[in-house]
């Protein structure tokens, strides 16, 4: 039987979601495992919707389902568990109509030979289609289940962001737009914007990021004119940034310290012919550069390293510019990852911090006297961004602060802090450290 007909977008979307909560999978890579290519498109996106939708949502479901149930599932039923929360995902924010979010769900449990489940899955979802209203007032009194936040993360917002926390965690929740950014050495961002109007994909400029275009609806990349051909990447606007505050010239020798997949290295080289250096310490990751600047005709060297290993790779040579793109906790891309609330931990901000530090102190040593480092992170958590930078500038009389000319975010401190949402775009990071 072909993907087309066997694939079932409720059953692949229990399999997506067991590898994600149950398997630390990243979203990313449990779709690609379990939606085949040659699946229905319309099945597939299905599928998506309601892997994403249950990630967004995961705590909430679970509470309501924990109210509407008499006793809780055995751990070797947590595939019915979450097969409960796909049922409700569809019944609470999806457009499925009821009979068939209902129908349709009980006989996922049913294909998987577990009889008694279809029938207290029915029984359950039916009892929620009767007492929802007074059941979401019960379990929406917490905003950290309402918003479906661990309650680390929420306190972390909170201490951090007194003042934007509830807007924050909509915005965390809220599908984020298809953001391109146009090649332009291959063409100018109106003349992107009108093929993309030809081919039926309206799609409109973003003031103060020049090279961006946000598409009404996002699309498949291969519907995208001129894709494979190099005309345009895929890139939120936060992380377009990077390139104007990085400002590589002609003949500068540039290291993107954590490079991988290489959006922000293939920016920079669209822009300048800089003699670049990529590296990450992920040697799979580090393919995807390659691939990257191929489809764009650019070119880089590309080597795995651990970037704060400097005596394992560095010539001798000073850099004019160093990108450091440093592994965060991506909580200021949420919205486009929401498996990222499940996988981080509790701990992880600040292991994350000594990791960061680690590779700012190693790295600027490298940096020549007038050079010019950007720091960078898609974190929105004080303890990954300004103390990180706060406490490299108390070590280094040496560097000196530049405030980032950005179209969006707050200054804090010595960078500049855009929150998810704001213009539309990524939660980002940046801080620009020049030498003296
Ligand atoms: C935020 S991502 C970089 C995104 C990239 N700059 C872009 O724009 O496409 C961080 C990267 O750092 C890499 N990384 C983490 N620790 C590293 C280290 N010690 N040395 C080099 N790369 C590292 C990770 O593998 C990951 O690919």
């Amino acid at each position: 039987m072909s993907a087309k007909s066997s694939f079932n977008p409720r059953d692949s979307a229990l399999d997506v979601l067991l590898a994600v909560l149950g398997g630390g999978r990243s979203l990313d890579a449990a779709l690609a495992e379990h939606v085949p290519s040659d699946a229905d498109s319309r099945d597939a996106g299905f599928c998506r919707a309601i892997a994403y939708g249950v990630l967004r949502n995961h705590r909430r479901l679970a509470a309501i389902r924990d109210r509407l149930l008499h006793k809780s599932l055995r751990s070797r039923d947590q595939d019915m568990a979450l097969l409960v929360e796909i049922g409700l995902q569809q019944l609470l924010a999806m457009e499925t109509p009821a009979h068939a979010a209902v129908s349709e769900t009980v006989a996922v449990a049913r294909h998987r030979g577990k009889q008694w489940a279809a029938r207290l899955i029915n029984a359950l979802l039916r009892r929620f289609q009767r007492e929802r209203e007074d059941c979401l007032a019960l379990v929406d009194t917490a905003p950290a289940v309402r918003a479906s936040v661990p309650d680390w993360l929420l306190a972390r917002l909170q201490h951090d962001w007194p003042d934007d926390w509830h807007s924050l965690l909509e915005a965390q929740n809220t599908r984020a737009p298809m953001t391109l950014r146009v090649n332009r050495r291959r063409q100018s961002v109106a003349g992107y914007q009108q093929r993309l109007v030809e081919a039926g994909l309206p799609a409109r400029t973003l003031d103060g990021f020049p090279d961006a275009l946000v598409l009404e609806h996002p699309v498949a990349v291969g519907r995208l004119p001129g894709f494979d051909q190099g005309d345009c990447s895929v890139q939120d606007g936060a992380a377009q940034l990077a390139v104007a505050l990085l400002s590589p010239g002609p003949g500068h020798r540039v290291l993107d310290a954590c490079a991988a997949p290489g959006g922000k290295a293939a920016h920079a080289l669209e822009h300048s012919d800089a003699a670049l250096l990529a590296l990450d310490d992920d040697e799979v990751r580090l393919e995807r550069v390659a691939g990257t600047l191929g489809r764009l005709g650019l070119q880089a060297e590309c080597r795995v390293a651990d970037a704060a290993a400097t005596d394992d790779w560095w010539d001798g040579r000073p850099f004019e510019r160093i990108l450091l793109d440093a592994p965060c906790s991506g909580t200021g891309v949420i919205r486009r990852h929401p498996d990222i609330k499940w996988l981080r931990r509790a701990d992880d901000p600040p292991r994350l911090q000594a990791a960061q530090r680690r590779l700012l102190d190693s790295l600027w040593p490298l940096l020549a006297p007038g050079g010019r480092l950007v720091y960078c992170t898609c974190s929105i958590l004080q303890a990954e961004n300004e103390a990180v930078i706060a406490a490299f500038m108390q070590a280094r009389p040496d560097a000196q602060a530049v405030p980032p000319a950005l179209p969006v975010g707050r200054r804090v401190g010595y960078g500049q802090q855009i929150l998810t949402g704001e213009a539309g775009v990524d939660g980002f990071y940046y801080a620009c450290l020049e030498k003296r």
